[in-house]
């Protein structure tokens, strides 16, 4: 009979929330078992984050012996297969090893491999997806593709746009009831990086302004440092830019481009509302510039705001990713272009690196077509919106979005008591924490009056401390923590 006090199967019930299932009953014959599962993951994601967790704080020390499969499967009311899945993602993740004849054991710290750490510290620098079922998910299709001719046509030399069945499988997947871009218009890219370095090459020559919010994505900074572009913030309020502000830009630099970030600002977080998006739109439109969207974080939200997109789409090239959805080195994103500049956006892909690499659509348009896509979509935004909740716990006293969206892998901590940037950074760094560096995202040279805290790297338990951590820090009066001894 399983001791479980709620059978853990296959079936659990999905739900919001950190609640888990508290396993009750005798675990004296087993050398370790989870001290609950959280129900609102697959069960072998929950039996894998329980066991990183207590390794991560422990709990289990390195060298321990983890219990048979077949033994902890029925303890717990799992089947075998269930806890061999959790087993093997564990020895991928280096967190256990396997030693023949002997058993799986608990890993050297040096054998563990984690995005959620950085030189040692625990890394909210970096925004990651949370890891869930994705490198299973990529396992499964990759497998598929290997077997039969799944591969035939992927290598192809003229897939310079993108292939016409992954163009058409992209605008649907990009597409919102208000914006719908037609496959000829989409691009194949490798990753929304690539895709904005075509887009500046297809609308503004180097030396040219262009607009940006006040604190702008890195990446976007690293462009106009490398191809010497001259940016000029905008004021940005609780929804993003401010249109008095943008008007008065445009007048002031003659600028005929900007960049933004309606959804899930980086670094800031914020959404701008559908009213503030539409006046954007008409600002851009009547003094005739173009747009930049950059939307690899919409999906986060439940429901996916319209693009700026929608209101000027003869104006707008507007870009997605998958790299949020799996990993960085997942370098597949997608580009919608006004219909008159795609002859040139192909030569520009033609130029940069020929084509995008079709193999990598090929699984993330396969895993769309199957509900698999849908399914990690949901489950990430479940889990950013638990990481949010945590970052709530700690942080009570932040402002809460006008939106009410608390998802996204990142969240803004504002500074109180006249802590900075760069006291918070060198100060969470020695005490084991890595945040963005000050000054990452400001364009005006002002220090950031906030830090961006990336809250998918680090399992969660890892994330709780940092938090908690952090929280000790900005509590206690800025500048007392330092001593020159
Ligand atoms: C706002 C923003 N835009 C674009 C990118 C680049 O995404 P990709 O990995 O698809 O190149 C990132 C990645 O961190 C980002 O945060």
């Amino acid at each position: 009979m399983p001791v479980t006090q709620q059978r853990v199967g296959e079936t659990m019930n999905k739900h919001d929330g950190v609640a888990g299932t508290e396993i009750a009953g005798s675990s004296s014959e087993m050398s370790w078992t989870p001290r609950s599962l959280d129900r609102g993951l697959a069960p072998y994601l929950a039996l894998l984050q329980a066991l990183e967790d207590d390794v991560r704080t422990g709990a289990l020390p390195p060298g321990t012996q983890l219990p048979p499969h077949r033994a902890l499967a029925s303890h717990l009311g799992l089947s075998l297969s269930t806890v061999t899945k959790a087993y093997r993602e564990a020895g991928i993740r280096g967190v256990v090893v396997g030693r023949v004849g002997q058993g799986t054991f608990v890993a050297a710290p040096d054998q563990r491999q984690s995005s959620g750490r950085s030189g040692g510290l625990i890394n909210l620098g970096i925004n990651l997806s949370p890891a869930g079922d994705q490198r299973e998910a990529l396992r499964t299709v990759f497998a598929e593709l290997a077997r039969g001719n799944g591969l035939d046509g992927l290598f192809a030399y003229d897939a310079q746009q993108g292939l016409a069945e992954h163009r058409a499988g992209l605008a649907d997947w990009i597409a919102t009831p208000g914006f719908r871009p037609s496959p000829e218009q989409i691009l194949a890219t490798n990753g929304a990086q690539h895709g904005l370095d075509l887009a500046l090459s297809l609308t503004c020559a180097p030396g040219e302004t262009i607009l940006v919010e006040d604190l702008t994505y890195v990446g976007f900074k690293a462009l106009a440092d490398l191809h010497g572009y001259r940016l000029e913030p905008v004021a940005m309020d609780e929804e993003g830019l401010v249109p008095e502000a943008l008007e008065e830009r445009i007048r002031e630099t003659r600028a005929r481009l900007v960049y933004a970030m309606p959804t899930l600002h980086s670094p800031t977080a914020r959404t701008m509302s559908p009213a503030r998006r539409q006046r954007i739109a008409e600002i851009i439109e009547r003094h005739g510039l173009r747009l930049i969207e950059d939307d690899v974080y919409g999906f986060l939200l439940d429901t996916k705001p319209e693009p700026i997109a929608g209101l000027i789409p003869e104006r707008t090239l507007y870009l997605s990713s998958f790299s949020k959805i799996f990993e960085l080195g997942f370098r597949a994103g997608t580009m919608a272009v006004p219909a008159p500049l795609i002859e040139r956006a192909r030569l520009a892909v033609r130029a940069s690196t020929w084509s995008a690499t079709p193999l990598l659509f090929e699984v993330a348009l396969r895993m769309v077509r199957t509900g698999v896509m849908e399914r990690l979509v949901r489950e990430l935004r479940q889990e950013s919106r638990r990481r949010h909740a945590l970052f709530r716990k700690i942080f009570p006293g932040q402002r809460t979005p006008h939106d009410g969206a608390l998802s996204g892998y990142h969240a803004w901590l504002e500074l109180p008591n006249g802590w900075t940037a760069a006291d918070l950074f060198f100060a969470a760094r020695n005490d084991g924490v890595l945040i963005t560096p000050p000054g990452s995202a400001s364009v005006a040279g002002r220090p950031e009056a906030g830090v961006r805290l990336c809250l998918g790297a680090a399992g969660r338990a890892e994330l709780e401390r940092a938090l908690a951590i952090l929280r000790q820090l900005i509590d206690r009066p800025a500048g007392t923590m330092y001593s020159v001894a």
